[in-house]
């Protein structure tokens, strides 16, 4: 099965998560074609705007676990964070069910986020024995104000959809059968604007914090890649694989 879809008519570049069985966790292979889909919506002149989705039931439940035990493929992820971060293209997300991890975090790089009533977003990184990833430690504090951000990041606090409107994170809430055609329908509206305006927009929007989001991204991965291998997240992860309570008493 492909996990990754990848649709593009009338200038609207539809992304798909399609790993239903594990909750559309996403695995090195899954990075690498969301990657390979954002770089080809750059260059095509037939995309004009991007669509990341899931289901109706889940966006992703973040990094795959059993990727993270093994080595995890950093060129994939760095590849489809910085694919995120640099597209010219407007990113729009519509986001239902769980939103871990990398899935909110990616949120920060689009421009319209479009949530079913039952999406949860949570960053669990410090429980994991990690840090925060795709700029998130510069982007969400900007985006939800820093004591917001600071529960999602530091307490693993996760956010209802509600929640999420209110913190700013997204655009609009609406039922869960809505969702993609409503992220859809706006796709079309931007993509019926007049192109260069609509990117040289974006450009401008993004243009003034650059050189700093790709240094903390940067940054952010060294530190990620250091705690992954380090006992807290092996606890971590493997309590999770074997589905019982991480113990941190010893370390
Ligand atoms: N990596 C690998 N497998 C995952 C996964 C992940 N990130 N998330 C879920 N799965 C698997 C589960 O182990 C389960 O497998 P099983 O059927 O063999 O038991 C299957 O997907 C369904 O998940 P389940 O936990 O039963 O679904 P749920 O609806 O009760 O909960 C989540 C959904 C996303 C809230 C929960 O699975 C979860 O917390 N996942 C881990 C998220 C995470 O920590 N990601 C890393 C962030 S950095």
């Amino acid at each position: 099965m492909n996990e990754i879809l990848n649709h593009t008519e009338t200038g609207v570049m539809t992304i798909t998560i399609n790993r239903p069985e594990r909750k559309n966790a996403l695995t090195c292979a899954m990075y690498g074609a969301m990657a390979d889909a954002l770089t080809q919506a750059g260059s095509d002149g037939n995309v004009r705007v991007v669509v990341l989705r899931g289901s109706e039931s889940a966006f992703s439940a973040g990094n795959d676990i059993g990727d993270f035990l093994d080595a995890r493929d950093a060129t994939s992820v760095a590849r489809f964070i910085n694919g995120a971060a640099t597209c010219p293209k407007p990113l729009i997300a519509a986001v239902c069910g769980p939103a871990v991890g990398i899935g909110t975090t990616i949120l920060a790089h689009f421009e319209l986020v479009y949530a079913g009533d039952n999406a949860l977003f949570s960053t669990p990184f410090v429980d994991l024995g990690l840090c925060p990833e795709a700029g998130s430690s510069l982007l969400l504090p900007q985006i939800m104000g820093y004591h917001r951000a600071a529960a999602a990041l530091l307490a693993g606090e996760p956010l209802t959809a509600a929640a999420a409107w209110q913190a700013g994170l997204v655009n609009r809430v609406a039922p869960v059968a809505d969702v993609h055609d409503l992220a859809l329908a706006q796709a079309r509206k931007l993509a019926a604007k007049p192109l260069g305006a609509l990117l040289e927009t974006k450009r401008l929007m993004k243009a003034g914090q650059s050189a700093l989001l790709a240094q903390q991204i940067a940054q952010e991965s060294a530190s990620f890649t250091r705690l992954l291998g380090e006992p807290a997240a092996r606890e971590a992860l493997t309590a999770f694989k074997e589905k019982r309570k991480p113990d941190f008493s010893k370390l």
